[in-house]
């Protein structure tokens, strides 16, 4: 398979939202990323539902939210009319992680489960079978434009002899730090979707800059 782009929104000009959302639709992305945190899960807060529904308005890529709250499970009714394509719960926030992800496909999404950098990949025996996709945080969540955890390299290879010792297609997903030097080695070490948020929007040319991790 080749391998996707999915944008994220957290470092677009919010004063220009509107046109952000088109920039990406015009682009070579695949799937627009949303990082929805509450200030509990993670020390930071960024958007929530009224901002949501203008962007999914205008949005034309699929759409792949990140939500980075505690007890998921309350919204997940919310996100699916919103037209969600893929939504990812982190492992550390859902005690019946099973029941969410049922939860996620029976409001017709597709279920990631996502892990913080500390959290092992061996925690996703019992429910990789379930899921579409697995993101690996590559930066501990909460803020863009942070430093890539090289440790993250051989979880992408260990969740990916998982995949394949399983027979699955489950999708692995990489977030935080993504740029030309970190990309083409997630790649290589087997990720799927990689999320860029600061490397694209601060781009000169972002345009290309898609383009160009689209080529890797
Ligand atoms: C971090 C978010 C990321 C972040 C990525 O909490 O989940 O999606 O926006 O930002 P960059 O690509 O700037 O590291
Ligand atoms: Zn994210």
């Amino acid at each position: 398979m080749n391998h996707l782009i999915a944008p994220s929104l957290l470092a677009a000009d919010f004063n220009n939202l509107k046109s952000e959302v088109e920039f990406i639709n015009k682009s070579d992305a695949d799937w627009l990323h949303l990082d929805i945190m509450d200030g509990v899960f993670v020390p930071n807060i960024s958007f929530g539902f009224p901002v949501l529904e203008k962007v999914a308005d205008v949005c034309e890529k699929p759409m792949d939210a990140h939500l980075m709250i505690v007890e998921p499970q309350k919204f997940i009714t919310e996100f699916g009319k919103l037209g969600i394509h893929m939504l990812n719960v982190h492992y550390e926030a859902c005690t019946h992680l099973n029941r969410v992800v049922n939860q996620i496909k029976e409001a017709g999404m597709k279920a990631a489960v996502t892990l913080n950098p500390h959290t092992p990949v061996h925690l996703l025996k019992d429910i990789i079978s379930e899921v579409d996709m697995i993101l690996l945080m590559s930066v501990n969540p909460g803020y863009g434009a942070q430093k890539f955890i090289p440790n993250t390299l051989s979880k992408v290879s260990e969740l990916k002899l998982m995949i394949e010792e399983k027979g699955l297609n489950t999708l692995i997903e990489i977030d935080g730090g993504v740029n030309f030097d970190t990309a083409p080695q997630l790649l290589e070490h087997g990720a799927d979707v990689l999320v860029s948020g600061s490397f694209v929007f601060s781009a000169s040319d972002r345009f290309e800059t898609i383009r160009k991790l689209k080529a890797l």
